[in-house]
Protein backbone atom coordinates (compact mmCIF):
# COMPACT_ATOMS: atom_id res chain seq x y z
CA UNK A 1 0.00 0.00 0.00
CA UNK A 2 1.36 3.58 -0.90
CA UNK A 3 0.95 6.17 2.07
CA UNK A 4 1.62 9.93 1.49
CA UNK A 5 1.27 13.39 0.55
CA UNK A 6 -2.67 13.87 -1.11
CA UNK A 7 -3.05 17.28 -0.45
CA UNK A 8 -1.11 20.34 0.13
CA UNK A 9 -2.46 23.54 2.06
CA UNK A 10 -0.05 26.80 2.47
CA UNK A 11 -0.75 30.35 3.84
CA UNK A 12 1.22 32.90 4.81
CA UNK A 13 0.09 36.24 6.37
CA UNK A 14 -1.19 39.11 4.08
CA UNK A 15 1.76 41.76 5.45
CA UNK A 16 5.29 41.17 3.82
CA UNK A 17 8.28 43.72 4.47
CA UNK A 18 10.75 43.93 1.40
CA UNK A 19 13.52 42.89 2.24
CA UNK A 20 15.68 45.40 -0.22
CA UNK A 21 13.69 47.97 2.18
CA UNK A 22 14.77 46.44 5.47
CA UNK A 23 18.41 45.89 3.84
CA UNK A 24 18.62 49.95 3.12
CA UNK A 25 17.10 50.96 6.62
CA UNK A 26 19.90 48.49 8.22
CA UNK A 27 22.79 50.18 6.32
CA UNK A 28 23.31 46.86 4.55
CA UNK A 29 24.40 46.28 1.13
CA UNK A 30 20.65 44.90 0.00
CA UNK A 31 22.97 42.75 -2.03
CA UNK A 32 24.13 40.67 1.18
CA UNK A 33 19.96 40.06 1.78
CA UNK A 34 18.40 39.13 -1.68
CA UNK A 35 21.73 37.36 -2.93
CA UNK A 36 23.88 36.08 -0.05
CA UNK A 37 21.03 35.21 2.33
CA UNK A 38 18.84 34.84 -0.76
CA UNK A 39 15.45 36.38 0.56
CA UNK A 40 13.20 39.16 -1.25
CA UNK A 41 9.98 39.40 0.83
CA UNK A 42 9.72 38.63 4.65
CA UNK A 43 6.10 37.84 5.50
CA UNK A 44 5.08 40.14 8.91
CA UNK A 45 2.04 38.38 10.97
CA UNK A 46 -0.40 40.61 12.66
CA UNK A 47 -1.19 40.34 15.87
CA UNK A 48 -4.52 38.48 15.08
CA UNK A 49 -2.42 35.54 13.46
CA UNK A 50 -0.62 32.88 15.50
CA UNK A 51 0.66 29.43 15.01
CA UNK A 52 -2.98 28.51 15.41
CA UNK A 53 -4.74 30.24 13.30
CA UNK A 54 -1.79 30.26 10.45
CA UNK A 55 -2.49 26.72 10.34
CA UNK A 56 -6.29 26.79 10.47
CA UNK A 57 -6.07 29.18 7.55
CA UNK A 58 -3.43 26.83 5.61
CA UNK A 59 -6.15 23.95 6.22
CA UNK A 60 -9.31 25.55 5.63
CA UNK A 61 -9.79 25.49 1.79
CA UNK A 62 -8.00 22.55 1.60
CA UNK A 63 -10.28 20.15 3.01
CA UNK A 64 -13.73 18.50 1.53
CA UNK A 65 -16.31 17.11 3.89
CA UNK A 66 -15.31 13.27 3.15
CA UNK A 67 -11.30 14.36 4.38
CA UNK A 68 -13.17 16.16 7.36
CA UNK A 69 -14.72 13.18 8.47
CA UNK A 70 -11.68 10.75 7.54
CA UNK A 71 -9.66 12.96 9.17
CA UNK A 72 -8.60 10.63 13.08
CA UNK A 73 -5.25 12.44 14.00
CA UNK A 74 -4.05 15.54 13.93
CA UNK A 75 -0.56 16.13 14.34
CA UNK A 76 1.07 19.36 14.54
CA UNK A 77 4.52 20.55 14.69
CA UNK A 78 5.45 24.08 15.38
CA UNK A 79 8.39 25.65 17.66
CA UNK A 80 6.21 28.53 18.47
CA UNK A 81 3.03 26.90 20.33
CA UNK A 82 0.61 29.22 22.02
CA UNK A 83 0.05 26.55 25.29
CA UNK A 84 2.46 24.58 27.23
CA UNK A 85 0.22 22.50 28.00
CA UNK A 86 -2.89 22.56 25.31
CA UNK A 87 -2.12 21.36 21.80
CA UNK A 88 -2.31 23.91 19.39
CA UNK A 89 -4.37 20.96 17.19
CA UNK A 90 -6.97 20.95 19.82
CA UNK A 91 -8.00 24.22 18.36
CA UNK A 92 -7.12 23.60 15.06
CA UNK A 93 -9.73 20.28 15.13
CA UNK A 94 -12.31 22.43 15.92
CA UNK A 95 -12.09 25.33 13.93
CA UNK A 96 -11.70 23.30 10.94
CA UNK A 97 -15.10 21.18 12.37
CA UNK A 98 -13.27 17.40 12.21
CA UNK A 99 -14.52 14.28 13.51
CA UNK A 100 -14.78 14.55 17.07
CA UNK A 101 -13.76 10.67 17.32
CA UNK A 102 -9.41 12.04 16.88
CA UNK A 103 -6.62 12.38 18.40
CA UNK A 104 -5.09 15.78 18.30
CA UNK A 105 -1.39 16.33 19.60
CA UNK A 106 1.44 18.75 19.13
CA UNK A 107 4.73 17.64 18.31
CA UNK A 108 8.19 19.54 18.81
CA UNK A 109 11.65 19.40 17.82
CA UNK A 110 12.78 22.78 15.81
CA UNK A 111 12.12 22.49 12.68
CA UNK A 112 11.64 18.65 12.60
CA UNK A 113 8.33 18.25 13.90
CA UNK A 114 6.26 18.35 10.97
CA UNK A 115 8.22 15.47 9.54
CA UNK A 116 8.03 13.77 12.54
CA UNK A 117 4.36 13.86 12.05
CA UNK A 118 4.53 12.81 9.10
CA UNK A 119 6.55 9.52 9.71
CA UNK A 120 3.72 8.76 12.55
CA UNK A 121 1.16 9.69 9.98
CA UNK A 122 2.47 7.10 7.42
CA UNK A 123 2.86 4.68 10.42
CA UNK A 124 -0.67 5.35 11.60
CA UNK A 125 -2.41 4.36 8.05
CA UNK A 126 -0.36 1.43 7.81
CA UNK A 127 -2.54 0.05 10.89
CA UNK A 128 -5.39 2.42 9.96
CA UNK A 129 -5.78 2.21 5.75
CA UNK A 130 -8.86 4.25 5.87
CA UNK A 131 -7.71 7.22 8.10
CA UNK A 132 -6.34 10.16 7.08
CA UNK A 133 -3.80 12.35 8.89
CA UNK A 134 -3.87 15.94 9.19
CA UNK A 135 0.08 17.00 9.78
CA UNK A 136 0.55 20.78 10.18
CA UNK A 137 3.81 23.27 10.26
CA UNK A 138 3.26 26.14 11.79
CA UNK A 139 5.20 28.89 13.19
CA UNK A 140 6.25 32.35 13.51
CA UNK A 141 10.28 32.69 13.41
CA UNK A 142 11.44 35.95 15.09
CA UNK A 143 15.11 36.42 16.11
CA UNK A 144 15.03 40.38 16.80
CA UNK A 145 15.28 43.79 15.36
CA UNK A 146 19.09 44.56 14.17
CA UNK A 147 20.02 41.19 14.83
CA UNK A 148 22.17 38.91 11.75
CA UNK A 149 19.07 36.61 12.24
CA UNK A 150 16.50 39.47 11.63
CA UNK A 151 16.77 38.89 7.91
CA UNK A 152 15.38 35.30 7.92
CA UNK A 153 12.49 35.74 9.61
CA UNK A 154 9.00 34.98 8.42
CA UNK A 155 5.35 33.74 9.14
CA UNK A 156 3.47 30.74 7.86
CA UNK A 157 2.19 27.30 7.77
CA UNK A 158 1.60 24.37 5.81
CA UNK A 159 -1.19 21.72 6.05
CA UNK A 160 -0.62 18.03 4.49
CA UNK A 161 -3.06 15.38 4.34
CA UNK A 162 -1.86 12.36 4.50
CA UNK A 163 -4.13 9.54 3.25
CA UNK A 164 -3.16 6.11 1.60
CA UNK A 165 -3.12 5.88 -1.82
CA UNK A 166 -2.14 9.23 -2.25
CA UNK A 167 -2.96 11.80 -5.06
CA UNK A 168 0.76 13.94 -5.52
CA UNK A 169 3.78 11.96 -3.34
CA UNK A 170 4.11 8.54 -2.04
CA UNK A 171 6.72 8.01 0.84
CA UNK A 172 9.02 5.44 0.47
CA UNK A 173 9.65 3.50 3.52
CA UNK A 174 13.58 3.95 3.24
CA UNK A 175 15.04 7.09 4.84
CA UNK A 176 17.65 8.18 7.57
CA UNK A 177 17.61 10.35 10.63
CA UNK A 178 20.29 11.42 12.98
CA UNK A 179 20.53 12.93 16.70
CA UNK A 180 23.01 14.46 18.33
CA UNK A 181 22.75 17.37 21.55
CA UNK A 182 24.17 20.31 20.26
CA UNK A 183 23.06 24.30 20.76
CA UNK A 184 23.08 25.96 17.39
CA UNK A 185 19.59 27.24 17.90
CA UNK A 186 17.19 27.57 20.74
CA UNK A 187 14.68 29.48 22.28
CA UNK A 188 14.14 29.32 26.31
CA UNK A 189 10.47 29.07 27.30
CA UNK A 190 11.10 32.73 29.13
CA UNK A 191 11.82 34.64 25.28
CA UNK A 192 9.54 35.46 22.58
CA UNK A 193 12.67 35.29 20.31
CA UNK A 194 15.16 32.29 19.25
CA UNK A 195 19.09 32.68 20.18
CA UNK A 196 21.00 31.49 17.03
CA UNK A 197 24.74 30.69 16.95
CA UNK A 198 24.92 31.10 13.50
CA UNK A 199 28.01 30.09 12.01
CA UNK A 200 27.68 26.77 14.16
CA UNK A 201 23.98 26.15 13.07
CA UNK A 202 24.89 26.87 9.15
CA UNK A 203 27.81 24.30 10.00
CA UNK A 204 25.71 21.88 11.60
CA UNK A 205 22.98 21.69 9.02
CA UNK A 206 25.52 20.60 6.49
CA UNK A 207 27.38 18.25 8.74
CA UNK A 208 23.50 17.04 9.30
CA UNK A 209 22.74 16.34 5.65
CA UNK A 210 26.16 14.61 4.91
CA UNK A 211 25.53 12.39 7.59
CA UNK A 212 22.38 11.52 6.87
CA UNK A 213 22.66 11.61 2.93
CA UNK A 214 25.54 9.06 3.12
CA UNK A 215 23.79 6.49 5.16
CA UNK A 216 20.83 6.82 3.38
CA UNK A 217 22.68 5.88 0.37
CA UNK A 218 24.23 2.91 1.19
CA UNK A 219 20.47 1.37 2.76
CA UNK A 220 18.52 2.46 0.14
CA UNK A 221 21.17 1.61 -2.87
CA UNK A 222 20.45 4.56 -4.47
CA UNK A 223 22.73 7.59 -5.82
CA UNK A 224 22.01 11.27 -7.20
CA UNK A 225 21.30 10.32 -10.55
CA UNK A 226 18.00 8.76 -9.10
CA UNK A 227 17.04 11.81 -7.82
CA UNK A 228 14.80 14.01 -9.94
CA UNK A 229 15.15 17.03 -6.98
CA UNK A 230 15.97 17.04 -3.80
CA UNK A 231 14.39 19.99 -1.19
CA UNK A 232 15.68 21.00 1.72
CA UNK A 233 14.23 22.72 4.74
CA UNK A 234 14.78 26.43 4.14
CA UNK A 235 15.78 28.91 6.72
CA UNK A 236 16.82 30.81 3.88
CA UNK A 237 17.09 29.89 0.35
CA UNK A 238 20.76 30.18 -0.28
CA UNK A 239 21.44 27.51 2.84
CA UNK A 240 19.77 24.39 1.27
CA UNK A 241 22.12 25.60 -1.71
CA UNK A 242 25.26 25.50 0.32
CA UNK A 243 24.24 21.63 1.18
CA UNK A 244 23.29 20.40 -2.28
CA UNK A 245 26.91 21.94 -3.78
CA UNK A 246 28.45 19.45 -1.27
CA UNK A 247 26.86 16.62 -3.37
CA UNK A 248 26.64 17.63 -7.29
CA UNK A 249 30.03 16.04 -7.88
CA UNK A 250 28.09 12.85 -7.11
CA UNK A 251 26.20 13.33 -10.35
CA UNK A 252 26.83 13.91 -14.24
CA UNK A 253 26.34 17.26 -15.73
CA UNK A 254 22.80 16.32 -17.23
CA UNK A 255 22.28 15.72 -13.63
CA UNK A 256 23.50 18.42 -12.19
CA UNK A 257 22.17 20.95 -14.28
CA UNK A 258 18.64 19.26 -13.30
CA UNK A 259 18.77 19.21 -9.64
CA UNK A 260 19.89 23.04 -9.35
CA UNK A 261 16.97 24.09 -11.89
CA UNK A 262 15.03 22.18 -9.58
CA UNK A 263 16.56 23.64 -6.39
CA UNK A 264 15.92 27.08 -7.86
CA UNK A 265 12.07 26.51 -8.80
CA UNK A 266 11.64 24.90 -4.82
CA UNK A 267 12.88 28.30 -3.39
CA UNK A 268 10.58 30.78 -4.93
CA UNK A 269 7.73 30.65 -2.63
CA UNK A 270 10.31 30.66 0.30
CA UNK A 271 12.03 33.40 -0.74
CA UNK A 272 8.88 35.51 -0.82
CA UNK A 273 7.61 34.07 2.99
CA UNK A 274 10.79 33.51 4.99
CA UNK A 275 11.54 31.13 7.55
CA UNK A 276 8.70 29.03 8.46
CA UNK A 277 10.48 26.92 10.47
CA UNK A 278 8.44 23.66 10.51
CA UNK A 279 6.83 24.20 7.55
CA UNK A 280 9.94 25.03 5.26
CA UNK A 281 11.02 22.29 3.78
CA UNK A 282 7.48 21.18 2.54
CA UNK A 283 6.51 25.19 1.30
CA UNK A 284 9.82 24.34 -0.26
CA UNK A 285 8.19 20.92 -2.12
CA UNK A 286 5.20 22.61 -2.92
CA UNK A 287 6.98 25.40 -4.64
CA UNK A 288 8.97 23.32 -6.59
CA UNK A 289 6.07 21.37 -7.39
CA UNK A 290 3.56 24.16 -8.47
CA UNK A 291 6.59 26.08 -10.55
CA UNK A 292 7.42 23.32 -12.74
CA UNK A 293 5.92 21.53 -15.80
CA UNK A 294 9.04 19.11 -15.92
CA UNK A 295 8.30 16.93 -13.35
CA UNK A 296 6.40 13.77 -14.04
CA UNK A 297 4.72 10.37 -12.15
CA UNK A 298 7.48 8.12 -11.09
CA UNK A 299 10.20 10.83 -10.32
CA UNK A 300 11.78 10.44 -7.01
CA UNK A 301 12.24 13.44 -5.08
CA UNK A 302 14.66 13.96 -2.16
CA UNK A 303 13.69 15.51 0.89
CA UNK A 304 15.97 16.99 4.02
CA UNK A 305 14.72 17.65 7.43
CA UNK A 306 16.67 19.52 9.73
CA UNK A 307 14.94 20.86 13.24
CA UNK A 308 18.18 22.49 15.49
CA UNK A 309 18.82 21.15 18.83
CA UNK A 310 19.35 18.67 16.55
CA UNK A 311 17.93 16.12 14.51
CA UNK A 312 18.48 15.20 10.73
CA UNK A 313 16.05 13.21 8.30
CA UNK A 314 16.54 12.40 4.72
CA UNK A 315 13.56 10.61 3.47
CA UNK A 316 12.00 10.54 -0.26
CA UNK A 317 8.96 10.02 -2.14
CA UNK A 318 7.99 9.23 -5.47
CA UNK A 319 5.47 11.85 -7.66
CA UNK A 320 2.02 9.89 -8.70
CA UNK A 321 -0.07 10.56 -11.98
CA UNK A 322 -2.12 13.16 -12.28
CA UNK A 323 -0.20 14.93 -9.19
CA UNK A 324 -0.66 18.30 -10.83
CA UNK A 325 -4.49 17.73 -10.90
CA UNK A 326 -4.66 18.08 -6.81
CA UNK A 327 -2.32 21.00 -6.61
CA UNK A 328 -4.04 24.24 -5.80
CA UNK A 329 -1.75 26.50 -7.84
CA UNK A 330 -4.51 29.35 -8.36
CA UNK A 331 -5.43 29.49 -4.92
CA UNK A 332 -1.69 30.12 -3.62
CA UNK A 333 -1.42 32.43 -6.86
CA UNK A 334 -3.87 34.63 -5.40
CA UNK A 335 -2.61 34.80 -1.61
CA UNK A 336 0.82 35.77 -3.05
CA UNK A 337 -1.03 38.54 -5.20
CA UNK A 338 -3.32 39.69 -2.52
CA UNK A 339 -0.29 40.79 0.06
CA UNK A 340 0.30 43.93 0.94
CA UNK A 341 4.22 45.83 1.62
CA UNK A 342 4.57 47.30 5.17
CA UNK A 343 7.25 50.38 5.99
CA UNK A 344 10.03 49.26 8.09
CA UNK A 345 8.81 51.13 10.47
CA UNK A 346 5.47 49.49 10.60
CA UNK A 347 7.16 45.92 10.87
CA UNK A 348 9.07 47.58 13.55
CA UNK A 349 6.03 48.80 15.68
CA UNK A 350 4.19 45.17 14.72
CA UNK A 351 7.27 43.17 16.09
CA UNK A 352 7.17 44.92 19.09
CA UNK A 353 3.22 44.78 19.92
CA UNK A 354 2.79 41.87 22.03
CA UNK A 355 -0.38 40.41 23.81
CA UNK A 356 -0.60 40.65 27.26
CA UNK A 357 1.17 38.17 29.38
CA UNK A 358 -0.12 39.28 33.07
CA UNK A 359 -3.48 37.48 32.27
CA UNK A 360 -5.35 40.87 31.62
CA UNK A 361 -8.10 40.34 28.85
CA UNK A 362 -7.70 42.17 25.28
CA UNK A 363 -10.03 42.29 22.30
CA UNK A 364 -8.06 42.39 18.59
CA UNK A 365 -9.66 44.15 15.71
CA UNK A 366 -9.91 41.29 13.53
CA UNK A 367 -11.62 42.99 10.29
CA UNK A 368 -8.82 44.18 8.92
CA UNK A 369 -7.04 41.02 8.54
CA UNK A 370 -8.84 39.18 5.42
CA UNK A 371 -7.60 35.58 6.86
CA UNK A 372 -10.47 33.13 7.18
CA UNK A 373 -9.02 32.42 10.70
CA UNK A 374 -8.04 35.06 13.21
CA UNK A 375 -6.82 35.56 16.71
CA UNK A 376 -10.02 37.54 18.13
CA UNK A 377 -8.03 38.55 21.69
CA UNK A 378 -8.08 36.88 25.07
CA UNK A 379 -9.82 36.55 27.79
CA UNK A 380 -9.79 34.92 31.30
CA UNK A 381 -6.36 34.01 30.10
CA UNK A 382 -8.03 31.97 26.95
CA UNK A 383 -6.96 32.69 23.43
CA UNK A 384 -10.27 33.90 21.77
CA UNK A 385 -9.82 32.41 18.29
CA UNK A 386 -12.92 33.01 15.18
CA UNK A 387 -13.87 30.96 12.09
CA UNK A 388 -15.33 34.06 10.22
CA UNK A 389 -17.12 31.68 7.78
CA UNK A 390 -18.49 29.05 10.62
CA UNK A 391 -18.68 32.04 12.55
CA UNK A 392 -18.07 30.49 15.81
CA UNK A 393 -16.04 31.46 18.38
CA UNK A 394 -13.55 29.29 20.76
N1 LIG B 1 26.53 40.80 -1.73
C1 LIG B 1 26.35 39.46 -1.88
N2 LIG B 1 26.53 38.58 -0.86
C2 LIG B 1 26.93 39.06 0.32
C3 LIG B 1 27.17 40.44 0.55
C4 LIG B 1 26.95 41.31 -0.56
N3 LIG B 1 27.14 42.64 -0.44
N4 LIG B 1 27.55 40.60 1.82
C5 LIG B 1 27.56 39.38 2.40
N5 LIG B 1 27.20 38.45 1.51
C6 LIG B 1 27.06 37.01 1.69
C7 LIG B 1 28.16 36.41 2.54
O1 LIG B 1 29.33 36.15 1.78
C8 LIG B 1 27.48 35.14 3.02
O2 LIG B 1 27.49 34.17 1.99
P1 LIG B 1 28.05 32.68 2.28
O3 LIG B 1 27.28 32.19 3.47
O4 LIG B 1 27.75 31.95 1.03
O5 LIG B 1 29.49 32.85 2.58
C9 LIG B 1 26.03 35.57 3.18
O6 LIG B 1 25.87 36.79 2.45
C10 LIG B 1 25.65 35.83 4.64
O7 LIG B 1 26.61 36.71 5.16
P2 LIG B 1 27.13 36.52 6.68
O8 LIG B 1 27.51 35.11 6.91
O9 LIG B 1 28.12 37.59 6.96
O10 LIG B 1 25.76 36.84 7.41
P3 LIG B 1 25.47 36.99 8.93
O11 LIG B 1 26.52 36.37 9.76
O12 LIG B 1 25.14 38.41 9.18
O13 LIG B 1 24.11 36.16 9.11
C11 LIG B 1 23.10 33.99 9.33
C12 LIG B 1 23.78 34.97 8.39
C13 LIG B 1 24.15 33.36 10.24
C14 LIG B 1 22.44 32.91 8.51
C15 LIG B 1 22.05 34.72 10.19
O14 LIG B 1 21.06 35.25 9.38
C16 LIG B 1 21.42 33.86 11.26
O15 LIG B 1 21.95 33.69 12.36
N6 LIG B 1 20.21 33.27 10.96
C17 LIG B 1 19.49 32.42 11.90
C18 LIG B 1 20.08 31.04 12.03
C19 LIG B 1 19.89 30.21 10.74
O16 LIG B 1 19.03 30.43 9.94
N7 LIG B 1 20.74 29.16 10.60
C20 LIG B 1 20.60 28.25 9.49
C21 LIG B 1 20.88 26.82 9.88
S1 LIG B 1 19.91 26.38 11.31
C22 LIG B 1 18.40 25.85 10.68
O17 LIG B 1 18.29 25.55 9.54
C23 LIG B 1 17.24 25.79 11.62
C24 LIG B 1 16.42 27.01 11.47
O18 LIG B 1 15.44 27.04 10.74
C25 LIG B 1 16.79 28.19 12.24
Amino acid sequence: MKIGIDKIGFYAPHLYLDMTRLAENRNIDPDKFTIGIGQEKMAVPPMTQDAVTLAANAAVDMLNDVDKEAIDFVIFGTETGVDSSKSAAVYVHELLGLNPYARAIEVKQACYGATAGIQMAKAHIAMNPGSKVLVLGSDIARYGLSTPGEATQGAGAVALLISAEPHILAVEDESVYFTADIMDFWRPVYSDKAFADGKLSNEQYIAFFSRVWEQYKTKADLELNDFAAVCYHLPYTKMGYKALKTVLDEGNEEVQERLLTNYKLSTVYNRNVGNIYTGSLYLSLLSLLEQTNELTAGDRIGMFSYGSGAVGEFFTGILQPDYQDYLSIERHNALFASRSEVTVSEYEAMFDDALPTDGSAVELEIDSDPARVCLAGIADNKRQYVNKEKNTTL
